[in-house]
């Protein structure tokens, strides 16, 4: 009898395989940390525990970029074999998703740029990303300023929406939806 891990592996018509659970859970336990760092930030910043979880904010909002990307890829070769999302509402799933994907890569993309614009060094896990020095570049900084932060408690707004539909699925309709990640 032959035995072959790769189903397990790939996604297929009725849920995800484990690539893109490991994405999906690892991500969503990251954001969690994420979004903690940043009330803790927005609560009280002097307090030790706010500033020990900020130090790790910019290095952590870096993985989560290099994930969302990998994660993107991966999606997009599986996109074939994923769960259908049929009819309007199914429709309304994948967009949902696609927003998903655009502010989880906005946030932290927007982030590196006004990191980048600041002209300030930044090694991420120690890895000498930006060397810093040189002019800072306006336009850069502006729109990290301007956006950032929005954008990322949009995207906590939208995580919500997501879990509550997720709820929705499993308590009142009853169905396989949460299955296909969880189960
Ligand atoms: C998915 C990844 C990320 C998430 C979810 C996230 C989330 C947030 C949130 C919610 C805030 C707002 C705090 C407030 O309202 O004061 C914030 C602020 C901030 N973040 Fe992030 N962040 C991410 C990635 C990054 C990265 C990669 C960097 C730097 C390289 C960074 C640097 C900052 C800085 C400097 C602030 C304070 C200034 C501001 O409000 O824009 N973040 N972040
Ligand atoms: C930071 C939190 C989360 C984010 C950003 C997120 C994001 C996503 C995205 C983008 C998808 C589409 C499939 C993919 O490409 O991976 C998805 C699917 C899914 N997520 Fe989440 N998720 C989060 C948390 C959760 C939690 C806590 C649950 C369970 C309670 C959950 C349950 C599901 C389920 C069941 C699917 C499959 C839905 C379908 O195929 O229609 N997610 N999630």
């Amino acid at each position: 009898m032959s035995y072959s891990a790769t189903p397990y592996m790939l996604d297929h018509g009725s849920g995800y395989g484990l690539v893109s659970r490991g994405f999906h859970w690892l991500m969503a336990l990251l954001l969690t940390w994420q979004f903690l760092t940043a009330l803790l930030h927005v609560i009280d910043r002097q307090r030790a525990v706010s500033a020990m979880a900020w130090s790790t904010h910019h290095d952590v909002g870096f993985l989560l970029f290099v994930l969302v990307l990998l994660r993107g890829l991966w999606g997009l070769s599986n996109a074939g074999r994923r769960p259908a999302h049929a009819g309007r509402l199914g429709r309304l799933a994948s967009l949902g998703h696609l927003a998903l994907y655009a502010l989880m890569a906005y946030v932290p993309a927007v982030a590196l740029l006004r990191q980048f614009g600041s002209a300030r060094a930044f090694s991420p896990f120690g890895i000498p990303l930006m060397k810093g020095g040189g002019e800072k570049i306006g336009w850069m900084t502006e729109l990290g300023s301007a956006s950032h932060a929005l954008a990322a408690w949009a995207l906590l707004a939208l995580i919500g929406g997501h879990l509550a539909m997720v709820m929705v699925h499993h308590f009142v309709w009853k169905d396989e939806t949460a299955a296909r990640m969880v189960g």
